[in-house]
């Protein structure tokens, strides 16, 4: 049985005309990462609408610092970890630094994670320079989300993991970027580290969904690294994080609460917006 909705509709799987209803319809999205089984079946229990296997398992699963050395290969790996838990969630996974530095070798590595890793959806970080990319995987049939704001892989280029988009000149290019990306074809936009104000906007314009991490809680979804979310993060844990496990009994309960928060507007608050 799939996970039911708050009215106990029955929801079938989840895909990208299922995300683009949830936005028409106000009807939040939950996202988080996954790079398992065990977590997978967990978190799509729970009610987790999207879950990515993103290259932050360089840093959380591998321990290294940061996302640049991860691989397709690595990627495609955890894929299909994530896809033997799933019944229900869509699952996205993340192009890493360098797997399109062509339009030949984008595509073909987009397909590796789809046809080896069982992903339905790839995340591709860049701004409007990556529109040829999106339009070309739109036409060949694959669902993209553009990652816009913080870009963990260009850390080095951005001088460190800092909030985007805090000035005027920042704030109008990432508008632009999301009209540019949205026309180009992307089915869905993650916004990581923008002043809530500007992350609301651009979700408000876009007809696309509009997922945020540290974006505020105008996003039309909200997605964390998972570890963030149970509070085992080594390490320093970033402000827009929760920890969702105090008062609760198992990870199951607290991916749940998760869901539960997301799903009504309860996460995130003030203090974990900029
Ligand atoms: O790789 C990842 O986990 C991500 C999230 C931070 C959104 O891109």
């Amino acid at each position: 049985m799939y996970a039911a909705t708050p009215d106990n509709r029955p929801r079938g799987p989840v895909n990208v005309h299922t995300l683009h209803r949830m936005k028409r319809e106000g009807e939040k999205i939950a996202a988080l990462t996954a790079y398992d089984y065990t977590f997978a079946a967990l978190e799509d229990a729970a009610g987790v609408d999207v879950m990515l296997v993103g290259d932050s398992l360089g840093m959380v699963v591998q321990g290294r610092d940061s996302t640049l050395p991860v691989t397709v290969e690595e990627i495609v790996y955890h894929c299909r970890c994530v896809a033997a838990g799933r019944h229900r969630a869509l699952i996205m996974a993340d192009m890493p630094f360098m797997s399109h530095g062509t339009l030949e070798q984008g595509l073909a590595n987009a397909g590796l994670l789809m046809k080896q890793g069982g992903a339905h959806m790839v995340k591709v970080e860049g701004a409007a320079d990556q529109a040829r990319l999106i339009a070309a995987m739109a036409s060949a049939g694959v669902p993209v989300c553009a990652h816009l704001g913080l870009r963990p892989q260009s850390v080095h280029k951005l001088g460190g993991y800092r909030v985007q988009g805090k000035d005027e000149k920042s704030a109008k290019i990432m508008i632009d970027d999301a009209v540019v990306l949205e026309e180009a074809g992307a089915d869905m936009l993650l916004l990581e580290c923008v002043p809530a104000a500007l992350a609301e906007r651009i979700s408000t314009h876009a007809r696309i969904p509009v997922i945020g991490i540290g974006a505020g809680s105008g996003c039309d979804g909200q997605i964390l690294v998972v570890q963030d979310m149970l509070g085992i993060t080594q390490g320093k844990t970033p402000k827009f994080a929760h920890d969702f496990m105090p008062g609760q009994d198992s990870v199951a309960s607290a991916v749940e609460a998760y869901v539960v928060a997301v799903k009504s507007g309860g996460f995130p608050a003030a203090e974990h917006c900029f």
